[in-house]
């Protein structure tokens, strides 16, 4: 499965199996995450066998099952685009993990933060978290806004690495299915702003993981 397969393919997935992840795969995350870690700054963790983080109210509300690893996005507070940053370097996991055959779910809300395992340093905030490990399904193709609502220029004036980069962005998870961004091109350059609300910041780290991935262009 390549990377493009792998964007087309995610979908959040909310019921996994009990089985714990294999011990290959968790070195692999742990080896990806240290790499993403001193790249980034962030402190983001993986945490497995642990059932206790969604076994919430809301969590079971929201269909959670078996929820029992997930990554944490942990990263300093003084960082002004913490949330961005948590985004695009937790997708680029999200991404990987699918292509190791594993399913995720980004969740800001539905868990129990109180009970989230991840070390955090003086200094750090809890962006959110990723469920991560076998789906008892494969999640669903999410509806998503028409193409022109999301970006700036029309379909036929579209290069094809930038068409790539839009249709992989339209794919991007957003909180609740938000979509709250907007992709322009400046000349060459590949412009993504993010609309105001909540949860915006870390959908718009998010989307510029999935159109770099796809398209092969830096966005700014
Ligand atoms: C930042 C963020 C926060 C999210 N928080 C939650 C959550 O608290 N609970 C939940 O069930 N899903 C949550 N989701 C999952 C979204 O609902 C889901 O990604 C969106 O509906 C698109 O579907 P897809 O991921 O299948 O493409 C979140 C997604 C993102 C990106």
């Amino acid at each position: 499965m390549d990377i493009r397969e792998a964007i087309r393919e995610r979908h959040s997935v909310r019921q996994y199996k009990a089985e714990p992840i294999a011990e290959d795969l968790k070195e692999k995350l742990d080896e990806l995450i240290r790499e993403c870690n001193e790249e980034s700054g962030l402190h983001m963790q993986l945490i497995v066998d642990d059932p206790e983080c969604f076994d919430t109210f809301l969590a079971h509300y929201g269909k959670f099952r078996n929820a029992n690893n997930y990554i944490a996005v942990v990263g300093p507070k003084e960082l002004e685009d913490l949330d961005e940053r948590g985004g695009y370097y937790g997708q680029k996991i999200v991404i990987a993990a699918q292509m190791m055959g594993l399913n995720t779910c980004w969740v800001a809300g539905t868990y129990g933060r109180g009970k989230c395992k991840a070390a955090r340093d003086p200094g750090e905030k809890l962006v959110c978290v990723i469920a991560i490990g076998y789906g008892e399904n494969q999640g669903q193709k999410h509806r998503s806004k028409p193409l022109s609502k999301i970006c700036g220029v029309p379909e036929e004036d579209m290069p094809a690495w930038f068409r790539n980069g839009v249709k992989a962005a339209m794919m991007a998870p957003t909180a609740i299915n938000q979509q709250k961004f907007f992709i322009a091109l400046d000349g060459e350059r590949p412009v993504i702003t993010a609309g105001r609300g909540a949860m915006t910041g870390i959908d718009l780290g998010i989307v510029k993981y999935n159109f770099e991935a796809a398209s092969g262009h830096k966005c700014w």
